[in-house]
């Protein structure tokens, strides 16, 4: 028999055996608690103990999986129940009361406690289904499509759904098959720079030598940033097999998962993926009667920024400091113990076995010419649902915004998203109708990044968002480049000084001026990329720092040191008292017609003054410049 015939016949039998364990689970009721990170910080794990006592409490017999993240993030805790007769319906903001309902009067009953779902998963005539929804028309999973269904730690979950079809696929081609198809689905790599991922493998294949290295990049250090962590939480094995295809075709024997510290679950699941993989025979020796042997191991990062750029990545596998190295020559040719190596963000791995599976020009169908496929999107900040989105390139921020997203919370109005973490840029308003893919933002001054995505509203001023990333990037900064180290320091004083009204004018052109310095005097992309906060906030809203330096006023009222807090006499209910006991510092009295006062000078500035304000009389205001509280106390006659 052929090496072929025999990895196909393998093949089938293990996706047989998967199949029949998956179809057996829906022999009774089944219940999925999403137990990733997001999951577990709003109280799965909880939910999960109270499903359990219940359905023994009650006598039932149900089911209960732990699965990953489905993306909705807002709306955890989230369970799904199937039930036959029943569409299989998901509940989100999940208590131990909900629960408790779910398994006496669903599973107990036939009452599907429709007041508490989020939606069906499929379409019915009983519960709107999640495609119903304008975000549900815009989404387009692929690389997240078994996220939240399938038990991450369950391998025949994920074989019975189509998981290790492409491995099997690849290995019964010639490796340069592999490659080519990957070139021509048009792939970029999804770790930020958007490299074309088939022309790196062929640099690597064609790179002489016999030891040749695959590492998946999961530093993910960017704030604002999950989607990777979410992947390797919810189906680690989607990446795994997409990195055995990529060793296969580059010729490697070894690969790696490049993981930080902090994401101690990821790191659980993703040993367990390996472990299942080489006990299933899909890794180690000889995979799947192929000839072909690959192994792969985690390496735990510190949680350094930098380390995620690839050479400092590198460098600290080799137990090096994590410091970035000149390029070239590139990993491709020259990396890990100064072998070829492939290096590729979770995300792009995670392309790979659908592309192998369905083909380059089903790749190409999705997204726009310049970046097939789709995007996954990291939604955090002023949104109403935060989560995970993936969506095809050349969605508008628009509709991520409003149609995946729902828009912005408390009736307030959307200011600019920053995207692409601390290397991206923030975009006004004007850009929401903007198609948005690799070259898009780049042309926009902003970047894809890993797709972090901050949305700011009307209170967020645009200075101190600047501030904000700048500082990040600074404290990470490793120190090796002059521009990198003392350029960004320069340029966060200034910003620092504009923020606290002590801006000089001349400081734009002087923040201009040092960030094309530290671009050019930088060796990586942390110090070639972190002005970009600065740069795209001064080209799209410069009339904020002019603000702030020319006035003293914070435009957003966010700047501490800019803003003041007041009591409008005309709207304070003297009978009132909320903001007096709420002061932790005594700081607000009442004068003589017991009109409530705030003494400046004792005033920290906490807002628990605004907050306590009964909303009907909404009498505690900001302002800015803080000179304004004496102009109108000269008014109304207040000392
Ligand atoms: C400061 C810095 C941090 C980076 N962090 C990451 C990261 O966390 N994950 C990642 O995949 N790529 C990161 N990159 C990009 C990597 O250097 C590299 O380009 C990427 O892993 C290649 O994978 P891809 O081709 O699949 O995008 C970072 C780059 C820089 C400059
Ligand atoms: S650019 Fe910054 S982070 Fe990169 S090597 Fe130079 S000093 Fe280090
Ligand atoms: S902002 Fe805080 S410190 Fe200032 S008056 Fe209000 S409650 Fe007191």
């Amino acid at each position: 028999m052929s090496s072929s015939s025999i990895v196909a016949e393998t093949f089938a039998k293990l996706r047989q055996k998967s199949r029949t364990a998956w179809q057996s689970l829906r022999d009774r009721p089944l219940i999925l608690v999403g137990t990733a990170t997001c999951g577990r910080a709003a109280g799965a794990l909880e939910i999960l103990k109270v499903i359990k006592e219940e359905l023994e409490k009650h006598g039932i017999d149900a089911r209960v999986l732990e699965v990953g993240c489905m993306g909705h993030c807002y709306a955890e805790p989230l369970v799904t129940v199937y039930k036959p007769g029943f569409p299989p319906i998901s509940y989100g903001y999940v208590t131990g009361g909900i629960a408790a309902r779910l398994v006496q009067d669903f599973l107990g009953g036939d009452d599907p406690c429709l007041e508490f779902a989020l939606a069906a998963l499929e379409t019915n005539d009983m519960v709107p289904a999640l495609t119903d929804f304008p975000r549900g028309m815009i989404e387009k999973p692929i690389i997240l499509d078994k996220c939240g269904l399938i038990d991450p730690e369950k391998i025949e979950h994920y074989i019975a759904l189509g998981g290790y079809a492409a491995l099997a696929r690849a290995l019964t081609r010639e490796p340069e098959w592999v490659v080519e198809e990957i070139k021509a689905s048009g792939l970029r790599g999804r770790g930020g720079a958007g490299f074309p991922t088939g022309r790196k493998w062929e640099t690597c294949r064609l790179a002489p030598g016999e030891k040749k290295y695959v590492i998946c990049n999961a530093d993910e250090g960017d704030p604002g940033a999950f989607m990777d962590r979410a992947i390797l939480e919810s189906n680690p094995h989607e990446v795994l097999e997409g990195l055995a295809i990529a060793a296969y075709a580059v010729g490697a024997r070894q690969g790696y998962f490049y993981i930080r510290a902090e994401y101690p679950l990821a790191v659980e699941r993703v040993k367990k993926a390996i472990e299942e993989a080489r006990q299933a025979g899909l890794l180690g020796t000889n995979i799947l009667g192929s000839g072909f042997s690959f192994n792969v191991d985690v390496f735990q990062g510190s949680g350094a920024f930098v380390c995620g750029e690839e050479t400092a990545l590198i460098a600290s596998m080799e137990g090096e400091p994590g410091l970035p190295r000149h390029r070239p020559p590139f990993p491709a040719t020259a990396g890990l113990w100064g072998k070829p190596t492939v290096i590729n963000n979770v995300k792009t791995l995670a392309y790979v076995p659908h592309i192998i599976e369905r083909g380059a020009q089903w790749f190409r169908e999705t997204g726009t010419a310049g970046s097939p496929g789709t995007a996954v999107f990291a939604l955090a900040g002023k949104v109403i649902n935060t989560g995970l989105a993936e969506v095809p390139m050349g969605t508008t921020l628009r509709q991520l915004v409003y149609d995946v997203g729902s828009g912005i919370p408390k009736g307030k109005s959307f200011k600019a998203v920053q995207i692409g973490g601390p290397s991206g840029g923030c975009l006004p308003e004007a850009a929401l109708d903007m198609p948005i893919d690799f070259d898009s933002l780049s042309q926009a001054g902003a970047m894809m990044g890993s797709g972090g995505m901050v949305i700011l509203d009307e209170d967020d001023c645009m200075v101190e968002i600047a501030r904000f990333f700048l500082d990040f990037t600074q404290k990470e900064s490793c120190g090796k480049c002059t521009m990198c180290r003392l350029g960004t320091r320069q340029m966060l004083d200034i910003l620092e000084a504009i923020t606290k009204g002590q801006g000089r004018p001349g400081d734009i052109e002087l923040l201009l001026e040092l960030a094309e310095d530290v671009k050019a005097g930088s060796l990586c992309g942390l110090g070639k990329t972190a002005p970009n906060p600065v740069l795209s906030t001064i080209r799209y809203f410069r009339d904020e720092y002019e603000a702030h330096i020319k006035e003293r006023r914070c435009p957003a009222l966010m700047c501490r040191e800019l803003i003041a807090y007041y009591i409008l006499p005309e709207k304070c209910e003297r009978s009132c008292d909320a903001c007096v006991g709420s002061c932790p510092v005594e700081a607000i009295y009442p004068n003589e017609d017991r009109i409530k006062v705030i003494d400046q000078q004792k005033c920290v500035k906490c807002a628990s003054c605004l907050e306590a304000c009964p909303p009907q009389y909404k009498a505690v205001i900001k302002l800015s410049p803080p000179e304004l509280v004496a102009e109108r106390g000269r008014k109304v006659n207040i000392p």
